[in-house]
């Protein structure tokens, strides 16, 4: 593993402050992400035990945002329609936003954190308060292989993906499928998006080094989507290569060869991407010092994770940002890990309250613009670091 890009030290990114332990000193690890130049994998460096990230106050919730909600329910539509599967399981069903769409009958969440598990065991979804591992995958499918098995923005998490896969692997029917959603690497390259590295994504997959890792399990990828969920993914449709039932298409090669062209398979890419992503650090620190020596009022929107990353790694805090508007009552009244900003229960936008607006959950901008039309007429501005800082 080759590093190429240092974020600093850094917070874990969802360990929101309240104002008790404010004051406490944070625990904070170097951020640090390299390639591998066997596999092409890019990864952080330094892991912090799964423990201390996935455990009951977790805070994101997939139910909370509406654009993610219209997601699952397309993909549910399609994969009835397509895939008719008698039986589905879902890694990570966090509060059940996918599995929701399909009868109680068929499905089964695996969910390690208690708070969101209890959400669907209450509603009545077979649900397993566990961390995916053969274990746990062969007491649930000893006597019944699954036929779907669906993980979206999970396996990214996962420091052994090895286990992950051989509990895939005897877990799916002879021609089940698994269907694997995941932020690309060819678009977080492409739109400097830094911010897709944080302590729990220990990985930002790319075809070319999911083949090469799934090959390894008699798996391979025969379909893929780009879709635009969490600034732009990939959703891999992966079978056994036993099953002749379906056919590679062209659009893997096509992944493939774009991801190529664009050099994903060399570490002098990631070098520059390193140098922009230096560039743009700087280019978003003058833009706040700029508006703040104006004295404009500026707030954030969206407490994300990944706007964790990008304002610890600018140096951007308190002083320059007010306050940042989120959704997610979990978060609210808490602070932002590292620059300890507050965060406020949402409330449309406001001349009144802020001239220009950090742009937190860049993922959402349109969902967010439609949201805050009168804002925008009125002369209110976003700040927004992807896929260069500016002012929009
Ligand atoms: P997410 O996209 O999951 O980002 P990350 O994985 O980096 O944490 O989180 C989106 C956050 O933005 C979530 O906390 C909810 C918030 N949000 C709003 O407050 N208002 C909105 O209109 C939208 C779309 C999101």
């Amino acid at each position: 593993m080759k590093k190429f890009l240092d974020l600093g030290f850094q917070p874990l990114a969802n360990s929101y402050l309240n104002s008790r332990n404010l004051h406490i000193k944070e625990k904070k690890f170097k951020l640090i992400v390299g390639f591998n130049k066997e596999n092409y994998l890019v990864s952080i460096l330094n892991t912090v035990p799964k423990e201390m990230m996935f455990n009951k106050n977790y805070p994101y919730k997939s139910s909370e945002s509406l654009t993610m909600r219209n997601a699952f329910k397309k993909l549910s539509n399609k994969i009835k329609k397509t895939f008719k599967p008698k039986s589905i399981l879902e890694i990570g069903s966090n509060d059940g936003a996918f599995i929701k769409n399909f009868n109680k009958n068929k499905v089964i969440g695996v969910e390690p954190c208690n708070n969101l598990a209890n959400i669907t065991k209450r509603k009545g979804y077979k649900t397993y308060s566990e961390y995916w591992n053969i274990n746990l995958a062969k007491k649930i499918t000893t006597n019944k292989k699954i036929d779907l098995i669906y993980s979206a923005n999970t396996l990214s998490h996962i420091k052994n993906f090895s286990e992950i896969f051989r509990a895939i692997e005897i877990s799916l029917s002879k021609n089940g499928i698994l269907i694997l959603e995941d932020p690309s690497l060819l678009e977080c390259i492409k739109k400097v998006a830094y911010d897709q590295f944080y302590c729990e994504h220990i990985y930002v997959f790319s075809t070319i080094a999911l083949q090469k890792i799934l090959s390894k399990f008699g798996l391979e990828i025969f379909d893929i989507e780009n879709i635009d969920t969490h600034g732009g993914s990939n959703r891999y449709y992966i079978k056994k290569n036993v099953n002749t039932k379906f056919k590679i298409k062209k659009k893997v090669n096509k992944n493939v060869l774009q991801e190529k062209k664009f050099g994903l398979h060399k570490f002098i890419t990631y070098k520059k991407f390193a140098k922009r992503v230096l560039s743009s650090k700087k280019k978003l620190y003058t833009i706040f010092k700029n508006l703040k020596l104006r004295k404009k009022k500026i707030i954030g929107y969206g407490a994300t994770a990944k706007s964790c990353t990008v304002l610890n790694y600018c140096k951007i805090d308190k002083d320059k940002i007010d306050f940042i508007y989120d959704t997610t009552s979990f978060k609210i009244n808490k602070y932002l890990p590292g620059s300890k900003i507050k965060i406020k229960k949402y409330k449309k936008l406001n001349r009144n309250e802020a001239d220009y607006v950090f742009l937190g959950a860049w993922n959402f901008k349109e969902e967010i613009f439609n949201k805050e039309k009168q804002f925008i007429k009125n002369g209110g501005k976003f700040i927004t670091h992807i896929p260069f800082p500016k002012i929009i």
